[in-house]
């Protein structure tokens, strides 16, 4: 070797080096998310169940646990860079065994209701568990949300993932077909988004809706009503429903009504307005057909907004519709930090199929068969302005 090419050597050597020690720092700083598992105690009946904790490097942290495949907290910034909790939820396992709000969880096999608990597939009627009234709500009396779900770390192009998945039985709360269910979990490390990732495959025709359940407050949970935060819902459309909300199949077009959110308007602003669906509802209540519905493409679907901390939530999905509920039922029964969820207290952003659809056949489909594969992706993303 020349002392020309010695030097060219060693001075490739030392780039190799420094980019390997680069590296070393880069991810010693936490350029990937990072998942931190602890225990959450065990049910009633002994069973283990964890917390995982996603962090990122924007200040973002997200709670989940394999019981209900539940968020059980969502810490973001506000314009200020104070950090705060804005999901609803317990700080005990216990809490999340006992409470019948949904608060964080992931619902199924069917979110939302399906009237008079019954619906059919090629002339075979299936009959649920009613549990809300004369319907069935949210999978029935024991949901996909109180179900122990399997966790595993994926890698997927955001970083370390949390994989949740379970496996519903053929016939459970009288639903059809051995149901697999995944959903996995993702904060990106450097933007302020969880991302939920759902598939599912069947071996008998069955129907499903699977959607999260998280109740926000983005002034910080238990800190007062969400009257004043800002909607936005890009629907042109809502599904009325009767007095028990269940959907009467018409679609009918919210301009001219208190459900029309096209433009920013205060959750507050009309939701006592003497208009027979706010009635119904005690409030909203209700799902919108989302502007894109049947592209099928991550869509932006609603954005809420707090005045006082700046905190911004944009909601993405695949799904054609969203639920929003404002929370009507909230009591006043104690969460987090032993404070008390009263009436509107959190609103919730659903995404999802339409309620009832297995009995409404001008709604788009929900039914699965064997060997296809049912997938489905929505994006909370949080900003500060
Ligand atoms: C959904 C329903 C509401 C209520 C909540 C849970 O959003 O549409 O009517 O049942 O879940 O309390």
């Amino acid at each position: 070797m020349t002392a020309k090419q010695n030097a060219r050597a060693l001075l490739c050597a030392l780039l190799f080096v420094g980019e390997l020690l680069l590296a070393g720092s880069l991810s010693s700083q936490g350029m990937r998310g990072t998942i931190r598992k602890e225990s959450f105690g065990k049910t009633a009946s002994g069973e283990q169940i964890n917390l995982y904790r996603l962090s990122n490097r924007k200040g973002m942290e997200v709670a989940i646990t394999n019981f209900g495949a539940t968020v059980v907290a969502l810490k973001v910034p506000d314009r200020a860079g104070k950090v705060a909790d804005v999901v609803l939820g317990f700080d005990t396992l216990e809490g999340y065994e006992k409470g019948r709000a949904y608060f964080g969880a992931t619902v199924g096999r069917y979110g939302n209701r399906i009237g008079g608990g019954k619906f059919s597939i090629d002339g075979n009627t299936y009959t649920l568990p009613k549990n809300d009234g004369n319907n069935t709500l949210h999978g029935g009396i024991v949901g996909f949300d109180k179900k122990v779900w399997k966790a595993r770390k994926t890698a997927s192009k955001d970083g370390e993932s949390l994989e949740l998945s379970y496996l519903s039985p053929d016939g459970e709360e009288g639903f059809p077909g051995n149901l697999s269910v995944k959903v996995v979990f993702a904060l990106p490390a450097d933007r302020n988004e969880l991302k939920i990732d759902y598939t599912a495959t069947t071996d008998k025709d069955t129907v499903l809706n699977l959607t999260n359940h998280s109740y926000f407050n983005l002034a910080g949970e238990g800190n007062g009503d969400i009257l004043d935060h800002v909607l936005t819902l890009h629907a042109k459309q809502f599904t009325p429903v009767d007095k028990t909300l269940i959907p009467t199949g018409e679609l009918r077009d919210v301009a001219g009504t208190p459900m029309d959110f096209t433009r920013a308007t205060a959750i507050g602003k009309r939701i006592n307005e003497n208009y027979e669906q706010l009635v119904f509802g005690k409030g909203y209540d209700h799902n919108w057909v989302i502007a894109s519905e049947g592209r099928g493409s991550l869509t932006l679907a609603a954005e809420a907004h707090d005045p006082k901390s700046g905190r911004t939530l944009e909601v993405l999905t695949t799904e054609p519709g969203v639920q929003f509920y404002s929370g009507n039922f909230l009591d006043g029964s104690k969460g987090k930090g032993d404070k008390a969820y009263g009436q509107r207290a959190a609103f919730c952003l659903e995404t999802q199929h339409f309620p009832d659809s297995p009995n409404h056949p001008n709604f788009p489909g929900t039914l699965l068969k064997p060997n296809s594969v049912f997938h489905s992706q929505t994006e909370f993303r949080f900003s500060a302005k």
